[in-house]
């Protein structure tokens, strides 16, 4: 048994930076994975100077070293893929079946998901806040063995399409004003469109990861969405429809637990959510204007304006147990510096009180009116210019790491400090407060 993978987990609600990570990583991996979610995702990468937002597409692909794979977990909309692939290429990022590899038990989007989703969304008495990409009725299909995979669309088998067509509600058809006879038809037509375009992409993915880990390749499975967004784990219904933690996106991509090496788990220096749900340290006053501005907390997916709150120790506490977290990744450390600055101070939760001091793990059913955050109160720093190792940041950024490293008994690895591909730390010789093993390969 190899232990060649490693894992890049988001920990709070999402949009924490995970690409960056992987995209670091990439660097003599074989494969990079995205093995849940869809479109619902979207990874800004900077990389020689051009920016890439990604929705499907692991943003090592950037790098053009490894072979990228959507593994069997994801629910993918060809249309989104199709366009990815076509705008990586006239970036300039070569992007054909070589490198790219779609897994053909993946779960297919179509525009009636897409309608499905809104659907729902106007029908909830607490609209979710999705995405709207078609995710959760996509999974819903699949999880009730209705829904369309990869193969399918390249067998050109549509059994299941049909099926799933005359499984939703009459009002749904007539709410979108669709014929269902001749949107059937219509949709077989798409389905035969995306087949032309993608055809030498599908394939058996197990296969190929088989093969890299048993021969002990390092692998790169990057996750998509978080912990708080977990269907089992997160603040349920407020949450995706996978489970994007580090059994979920191994167990979705078909790689057993033996086999993973490491899990990276990604947080920004404060916290930020997008869409509805508890958010226990939400600042809705004037520092959280400014951690959204000077964080550029708007939604690559979306555009929506993501609410923005200081970091939250109590539930990251949880979110490393719960997915064996072994490095942490943290960034927009020039971001909360700045903020603490101009308003003199910065603040990290680090209990929860709710008459007397709380259990973290009732988080998740309880929001800001109920739960009360307790803070600890750091100072703010500025990122000197040419700052690359952890001794060169300002003693207060030090503290703030030593801070949370020493409370999450995680050793912090990774240290974002601005959005360039190559604004970030890397602690290789980890000699922390805390007493744990280096973690150099
Ligand atoms: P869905 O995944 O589109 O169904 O959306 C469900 C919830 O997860 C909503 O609150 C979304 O805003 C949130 N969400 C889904 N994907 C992401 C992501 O990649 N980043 C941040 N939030 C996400």
């Amino acid at each position: 048994m190899r232990q060649s993978v490693i894992e890049i987990v988001g920990l709070q609600y999402g949009d924490e930076g995970k690409g960056k990570v992987s995209c670091f990583e990439t660097n003599e991996a074989t494969l990079i994975i995205r093995s849940t979610g869809g479109n619902n995702a979207g990874h800004t990468v900077v990389y020689k100077g051009q920016k890439y937002a990604l929705h499907l597409i692991p943003s090592g692909i950037v790098k053009q070293k490894a072979i990228c794979i959507l593994a069997p977990g994801m629910v993918i909309d060809p249309s989104v893929l199709i366009e990815e692939i076509k705008k990586l290429q006239n970036g300039g990022i070569a992007v054909s079946p070589e490198n790219l590899m779609i897994s053909d038990r993946a779960h297919v989007i179509l525009p009636y998901h897409r309608k499905m989703d809104e659907y729902q969304e106007s029908l909830r008495s607490n609209p979710v806040g999705t995405t709207k990409s078609g995710i959760g009725p996509a999974y819903a299909s699949k999880a009730n063995r209705i829904g369309l995979r990869m193969c399918d669309i390249v067998n050109m088998n549509f059994t299941l399409l049909h099926d799933e067509l005359n499984s939703f509600p009459k009002d749904f058809f007539e709410k979108n004003n669709i014929a269902l006879e001749s949107y059937e038809k219509e949709m077989i037509d798409l389905c035969i469109s995306y087949r032309g375009e993608l055809f030498d992409y599908v394939t058996n993915t197990g296969k190929v990861i088989n093969d890299a880990t048993s021969n002990g390749q390092k692998v790169v499975l990057e996750g998509a969405q978080a912990w708080g967004l977990d269907l089992d784990h997160g603040d349920y219904p407020f949450c995706t429809s996978s489970n994007p933690t580090a059994s979920g996106i191994a167990s979705a991509a078909g790689i057993g637990p033996m086999n993973i090496f490491k899990v990276i788990g990604v947080i920004k220096a404060y916290t930020s959510r997008v869409g509805e749900g508890p958010f226990i340290t939400e600042l809705n006053d004037a520092a959280g204007l400014l951690i959204r501005e000077l964080g550029h907390e708007y939604g690559t997916t979306t555009k929506r304006p993501r609410r923005c709150g200081w970091l939250d120790l109590v539930s990251l506490k949880n979110a490393v147990m719960a997915n064996s977290v072994t490095d942490l990744c943290i960034n927009h450390l020039d971001t909360i510096g700045k903020v603490g600055l101009k308003i003199g101070y910065i603040k990290v939760c680090t209990a929860y009180s709710y008459a007397a001091p709380f259990d973290p793990y009732v988080s998740s059913i309880l929001d800001g009116s109920t739960v009360h955050p307790l803070y600890n109160e750091f100072k703010g720093w500025t990122i000197p210019e040419n700052c690359h190792t952890f001794d060169q940041l300002p003693e207060e950024a030090k503290t703030y790491i030593r801070y949370i490293e020493n409370f999450l008994d995680v050793p912090v690895r990774y240290i974002g400090i601005g959005p360039r591909d190559e604004d970030m730390i890397v602690r290789n010789s980890f000699s922390g407060p805390i007493d744990k093993e280096d973690y150099m390969e």
